[in-house]
């Protein structure tokens, strides 16, 4: 059975393993280089109560994760986050990560956010089309701002605004 939860440090070496997966495979995410469990730590005691880190459980295995992350240190940005949602590559497809996403865009609500932005890059078009059912909008495109595989990329940022 699928129970969704907040994370704790004992699964950062699963959230790690997904993360790297998709750093090494895809262009999902524009850094490049894997993480250290040690850059994860950093990562993950910079999300709180209102900055949430999710995990996806499966059977007791973590098959997915996603988080809230602080959009910007400056304070007049205190009620943005921008979204993050990665599920293992053998588990995709089963409906989790739509399931995911949802979780966590009610607990962002429930934390008082404002306003969600996710970025996401060209060709992943599975991600648009379910930002999009999930209220997102498509506001605006960074041309040609990543390089990855040896290809330049676009960037699509996409916002929802809760209650808008
Ligand atoms: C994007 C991602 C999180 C989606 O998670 P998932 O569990 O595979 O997605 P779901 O099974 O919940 O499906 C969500 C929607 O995408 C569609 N979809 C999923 N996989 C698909 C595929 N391979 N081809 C076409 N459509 C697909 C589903 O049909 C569903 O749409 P529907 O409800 O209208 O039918 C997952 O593919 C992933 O981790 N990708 C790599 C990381 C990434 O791109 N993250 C997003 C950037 S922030």
């Amino acid at each position: 059975m699928l129970t969704f939860r907040r994370a704790t440090l004992e699964d950062l070496d699963a959230i790690t393993e997904i993360y790297n997966e998709a750093i090494l495979h895809t262009t999902a995410t524009f850094d490049t280089e894997t993480k250290t469990i040690e850059e994860q730590k950093t990562w993950f005691f910079d999300h709180d109560d209102k900055h949430p880190i999710l995990v996806a459980v499966d059977c007791e295995f973590i098959v997915g994760w996603a988080s809230l992350s602080k959009w910007s240190d400056r304070c007049a940005y205190t009620d943005t986050a921008e979204v993050s949602l990665y599920v293992k590559k053998e588990h995709r497809g089963k409906g989790i990560g739509r399931q995911l996403l949802e979780t966590i865009l009610r607990e962002g609500q429930e934390a008082g956010l404002h306003t969600l932005i996710a970025r996401i890059a060209e060709g992943n078009e599975i991600s648009i089309n379910l930002f999009e059912h999930e209220g997102f909008e498509l506001i605006g495109v960074m041309k040609e701002v990543g390089r990855k595989f040896g290809r330049l990329l676009d960037v699509y940022i996409m916002q929802k605004i809760y209650d808008a």
